[in-house]
Formats: structure tokens, sequence, C-alpha cells
């Protein structure tokens, strides 16, 4: 099965609070972007393209390898990777089946088995297909006013991390049918969800966390420090 990568890099990181954009920003010495890249390769990844903010191309070309296509993004991470998949279309070849995996720059660390967990379940049938991890904490609903109202039975919940893996005719009909919908989506499976169509699991990785404010990135220097 081809597969597609494409990373949503177009975000400007306002919680991390950086003064590069989030994805420019280096951990242990090379952007968060060329992390990302990478892993998507090492996992079995042939064709990546990025999407980047407007006002910055050039930092980007700069900074990723020749071979991999930088587009630029959109004001909301649902568009950058609608403008990204314009390009992966016109990319792939149409003979085979075609698997694109959807990840986020800001999952640096991302171990190449997580994204050759989704390529696999792709290549077994899967249309669409997250890594999820148990939620550990005791989870709650709260009101207005910060009170508890509600406990959450805990068992069935998952956070979801990228990649996020789709057959591409299927994420392309999915954005097709999302276009000019209010609904605002954080990921891409919701997208394909709202499109009705089934979304597996596969086990994701903690290292596959999310860079999003000054201490996940302290933290994933530590991780780049050691031996993983
Ligand atoms: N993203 C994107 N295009 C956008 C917004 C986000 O491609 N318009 C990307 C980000 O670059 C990031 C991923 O989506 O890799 C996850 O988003 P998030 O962690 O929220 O990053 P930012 O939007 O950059 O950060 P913040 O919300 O703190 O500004
Ligand atoms: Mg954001």
């Amino acid at each position: 099965m081809h597969a597609v990568g494409i990373v949503a890099a177009a975000g400007s990181g306002l919680r991390l609070g950086a003064e590069l954009p989030k994805a420019l920003v280096p951990l242990g010495g090379r952007p968060l972007v060329c992390w990302a890249v990478e892993s998507l390769r090492a996992g079995g990844v042939e064709q990546v393209v990025v999407a980047v903010p407007a006002s910055q191309q050039a930092a980007f070309t700069a900074v990723l390898p020749g071979d991999v296509h930088v587009v630029v993004g959109g004001d909301t991470r649902t568009a950058s990777v609608r403008a990204a998949l314009a390009t992966a279309r016109e990319h792939a070849s149409d003979q085979e089946r075609t698997a694109v995996l959807v990840h986020d720059a800001a999952r640096p660390l991302t171990p190449p088995d997580v994204v050759a967990r989704v390529l696999a379940a792709l290549a077994g049938g899967a249309r669409a297909v997250v890594p999820v991890l148990p939620v550990v904490d005791t989870t709650v609903v709260v009101d207005a006013d910060g009170v508890v109202t509600a406990d959450v039975p805990r068992a069935p919940l998952r956070r979801v991390q990228t990649p996020q893996g789709f057959e591409r005719a299927t994420l392309m009909a999915a954005y097709a049918h999302a276009h000019g919908t209010a609904a605002e989506f954080t990921d891409d499976a919701s997208v394909v969800r709202a499109a009705g169509i089934p979304v597996q699991t596969v086990a994701g990785d903690e290292r596959a966390a999310k860079i999003t404010v000054a201490h996940d990135l302290r933290m994933a220097e530590l991780q780049t420090e050691r031996p993983r």
C-alpha cells in the first residue's frame, strides 16, 4: 500500500509562547517539524507533504529535506490538512490503494512503531485508524462555577494521538462532506466520523505526546538527552 504523510505544521504555537512558529522550535537542535517528518518516514511513509504558515514558507523549505513538499496551510488545522490533501491527491498514483497518514508537527518523538501500527491496520482493511491511550486520571464534569456535577466512567475513554491513518478516498470524501459545515474539528478522525465512517484504534505511545505548553518541550528535551 502506497503511503503519503501529511504533517500539519501551520499553527503559530500561541500556548508554547516561543518567538518562532511552534513547528520551527528546536528540540535537540532540530526543528519539531523535522522530527515529525522523520518518524513518518522511519515508520514506512514514502512521500510527505507539510502544511506551513503562509508567512514562513522559506524558513520551512530551508530546514526540511528537499523531497518534502511544502504547501501553505490555513487558519485552522482542518483548513491546513485540506490544503495538503489537495497536493497529496496530485502526487499519488491511482493504480494502487493509497494510505494517507495525518500527523501533528507538534508530536516530534512519535516512535516509528506507532506509524507502522497505523499502516498495518490500513493494510488489513481499516478505512480509518487512530492511535489511542487510556485515560489514567479520575475524570469529572464540572458546571460553570467549577463544581463537580458528575463522574465519568473512565474505562471506555481514550486519548487520541497522531498519526491518524485513512484510506485516501475515504479521507477525501469526508473532507468534501465537511466542507461548508459550521462544525469545528480538532482532528481528522472526527471529520471522518462526521461522514459516518467507523474509526478503528491501535495502541498509541506516551512518547507521541503533543507539545502544547513550555513544560511539554522541557519533557521532550529530557527524552532526547537520554537513550530512548
Ligand atoms: N496546525 C495547522 N494549522 C493551523 C493550526 C494548527 O497545521 N491553522 C497544526 C499545528 O502546527 C500543530 C497541530 O496542528 O502541529 C496541532 O495543533 P496545536 O497543538 O494546537 O498547535 P498550534 O495551533 O500551533 O498551537 P496553539 O493552539 O497553542 O496556538
Ligand atoms: Mg492550535
